[in-house]
């Protein structure tokens, strides 16, 4: 962590100095259409970043384990999408997609398994133009940036960044090129995250002044296992205490707070407990000898973080992995005529609901589930997370194809992400403020909220 200290010196330097002319620059090769800051013909508000639409979308994927498998499933599924290459450090993996590529009726994509940089060669390719990476965190930033400085829109999977460095390599990678680059958030395409953004969107929270949100997923198992995530993840755990994986929580509840459309993160504090979890599953599932229980965990069980908007507006985010517990991203939302929470389901809608009392979702779906997921649940059963996985591919696809603002963009990307290195600095600090960059240099101010998304 030496070195940043020297880049954030640069940076504040640089800031100065160099932003006027980058955003400048910038906004020649992001926004040459971007002019539309109204509604939609479809009433629909626009973020500014778009780019022209496209006839198909060829990608390739690179990684293609756990998460990357859905994903090209997904895409398999999807029209007018043409898979043209595959890259994983491991072989057969390459080979399976090849195969199920073939079995869907497209040509065998190119594969590329010639060690971790090989996703290089395949970013140089001329026909792609959508990279997708789900592999293991500390590639993410790589993959995304060859990308995107090859010509091509770039996906990433969860969380986008580790550093903040990192962050803003994104954000200034995406602004020179004029190329998409976003992380794929599936939770904001769930069925209750959908159906609050609609009712927010329809005015029946009110103002939304606070959430609480978060990931807790009793993932030691995962962490523990000889294959998939278990042969990076756990590492993640050995030196870094904070909020390692913010973004399941955060993104959809970003969304219905306008951030980076209207208000935007401010400040941050942090504090985490102490790290117990992993060391007694390792001593009860491996013996007190083994070599697994012989590990140290920085990461303290339970972090909680604050984060404070720039409109004063308030955020709970917490993160657990480590300890026995049910899952939940918590996800409540609190405005000022209302409140939803997802776990359990239940809504309160002030002069709707009886007095002091949740209500069931139910009474609300038939009047506020979401359009999307009345368009696509269906399609999307049995493909991964009960289905939005399925939802966020599509929506990814069909603004390719339209040429239209994605759901979330880079400043989004790099505003949800960074949640992770400024708690891991409060934390350490105990529990010092952190002030978020403003990857949007000012943008926010006057960047349109976003709409009832595809609808
Ligand atoms: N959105 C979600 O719900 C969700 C769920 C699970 C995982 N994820 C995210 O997806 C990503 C991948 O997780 P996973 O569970 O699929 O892990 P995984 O370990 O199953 O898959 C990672 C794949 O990347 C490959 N790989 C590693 N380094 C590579 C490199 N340099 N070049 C090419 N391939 C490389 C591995 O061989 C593996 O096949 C992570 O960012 C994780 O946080 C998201």
């Amino acid at each position: 962590m030496g070195g940043e200290k020297e880049t954030s010196r640069s940076r504040r330097d640089f800031l100065k100095t160099g932003w006027a002319a980058l955003a400048a620059a910038a906004a020649g090769a992001l926004r040459p259409r971007s002019v539309s800051a109204g509604p939609s013909a479809s009433g629909e508000a626009r973020s500014a970043f778009r780019t022209d639409p496209l006839e198909r979308v060829r990608v390739g994927f690179v990684g293609v384990g756990g998460m990357g498998s859905v994903h090209v499933q997904n895409f398999l599924n999807i029209d007018r999408v043409e898979v043209r290459a595959v890259c994983d450090i491991v072989p057969e993996k390459v080979e399976r997609v090849q195969k199920w590529v073939v079995e869907a009726g497209q040509p065998k994509p190119a594969g590329y398994s010639d060690g971790p940089w090989d996703f290089k060669r395949m970013c140089e390719r001329e026909d792609l133009d959508l990279v997708f990476t789900a592999t293991p965190w500390e590639w993410h930033v790589p993959v995304c940036v060859a990308a995107m400085k090859n010509g091509k829109h770039a996906a990433t999977e969860v969380p986008a960044a580790i550093t903040l460095e990192e962050c803003w390599q994104l954000v200034e990678t995406a602004e020179s090129t004029g190329r998409h680059c976003l992380m794929m958030e599936n939770c904001c395409y769930d069925r209750f995250e959908l159906m609050t953004l609609n009712l927010v969107r329809r005015g029946r929270l009110g103002e939304v002044l606070h959430a609480e949100c978060g990931y807790l997923h009793d993932l030691r198992d995962v962490k523990f296992s000889s294959q998939g995530e278990g042969l990076w993840r756990r590492q993640h755990s050995w030196k870094r205490n904070g909020n390692l994986y913010p973004t399941h929580g955060l993104g959809p509840v970003a969304q219905n707070m306008n951030i980076n459309r209207g208000d935007a993160f401010d400040l941050l504090v942090s504090f985490s407990s102490p790290s117990r979890g992993l060391q007694e599953y390792a001593r009860d599932r491996f013996g007190p000898d083994s070599p697994q229980a012989r590990e140290k965990f920085a990461l303290g069980d339970v972090n909680t973080s604050l984060i404070r908007t720039k409109l004063g507006k308030t955020i709970i985010v917490i993160h657990d992995t480590n300890l026995p517990r049910p899952y939940t991203r918590i996800h409540l939302v609190q405005g000022t005529k209302g409140v939803v929470r997802k776990w359990p389901h239940e809504v309160y809608i002030e002069g709707r609901s009886p007095r002091h009392e949740w209500e069931p979702f139910e009474n609300y779906a038939p009047e506020f589930e979401h359009p999307l997921w009345n368009k696509l649940a269906v399609k999307g059963e049995g493909r991964g997370h009960g289905g939005m996985d399925f939802i966020e591919d599509y929506r990814l696809v069909e603004c390719l194809l339209k040429g239209e603002p994605l759901d979330y963009d880079v400043y989004d990307a790099a505003a949800w992400s960074a949640v992770t290195a400024l708690s891991e600095r409060s934390v350490a600090s105990a529990g010092k403020p952190q002030k978020f960059p403003d990857f949007t240099r000012g943008l926010w101010k006057t960047n349109p909220p976003l709409g009832i998304i595809g609808g």
